[in-house]
């Protein structure tokens, strides 16, 4: 099972570097990093992650068995694991009726068979930093009243599911679940219509020059089509 050992820190900089630290000293897979506040919480391509103390589940997952398939696997458990209408927007962000309500950031060497699986989920959150307002929420927000520690059992035995799951199960949960299709994307090279992913993930556009694909690691879309966390 994952989740276990489990170790949980009042205050971190980030449970992603704690895990990390485990990671590395030999801890075993589905070992669960959660704190109830992060001083320097990280998002995706160097962002910051935020959230006031005990207001949001944040968790690290070590993890020894490693599809490259990890980032839509979690995006798609965090989805069946939220008590709320959710969609994904490339490459795994979680949306509550065009809102941010969870982050992911996938780090570690899976080269070397070892990942670490953060997430970042808004709970009990009303207010947000001021760039957020209008663009993240929380499932108090959603009209949903949960104590996160309530929140880990389902989001666990999802993640359990979901990490295990074939391929072509997994981008048929996560195409189901697509925020972006059909929508105008832009990114710093060109715009298009977004038009689902392939089998590595990719985000595929089409443009009046044809289809293109974006990875996740190299290209990020412009700020207004952006859920930031
Ligand atoms: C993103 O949306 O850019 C990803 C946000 C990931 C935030 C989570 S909170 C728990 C874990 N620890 C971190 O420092 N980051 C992740």
């Amino acid at each position: 099972m994952i989740g276990a050992p489990r170790v949980h820190l009042r205050s971190t900089d980030s449970t992603n570097e704690r895990a990390k630290e485990l990671a590395l000293a030999g801890a075993p897979h589905g070992t669960l990093v959660t704190a109830d506040e992060q001083t320097a919480g990280r998002g995706r391509q160097g962002r910051a992650w935020a959230a006031a103390p005990r207001e949001a589940l944040l968790m690290s997952l070590v993890l020894r068995r490693v599809e490259p398939t990890l980032p839509l696997a979690a995006a798609v458990a965090v989805c069946d694991a939220l008590p709320v209408d959710c969609e994904i927007k490339w490459p795994n962000d979680v949306w509550h009726e065009r809102r941010k309500l969870a982050g992911i950031l996938v780090e570690g060497r899976l080269q070397e068979g070892w990942a670490v699986l953060g997430i970042g989920l808004n709970v009990t959150t009303t207010e947000f930093r001021v760039e957020l307002s209008g663009i993240a929420t929380s499932l108090r927000l959603a009209g949903v009243e949960y104590e996160v520690e309530a929140l880990l059992p389902e989001l666990l035995a999802a993640l359990e599911r979901r990490l295990d799951a074939p391929v072509a199960e997994l981008l048929a949960a996560w195409s189901e679940r697509d925020a972006l299709r059909g929508e105008r994307v832009r990114w710093d090279a060109g715009e298009g219509t977004a038009a689902g992913i392939d089998e590595s993930g990719a985000l595929l556009v089409d443009t009046p020059e044809g289809r293109v694909t974006l990875d996740a690691g190299e290209v990020h879309l412009l700020r207004e089509r952006e859920g930031a966390g």
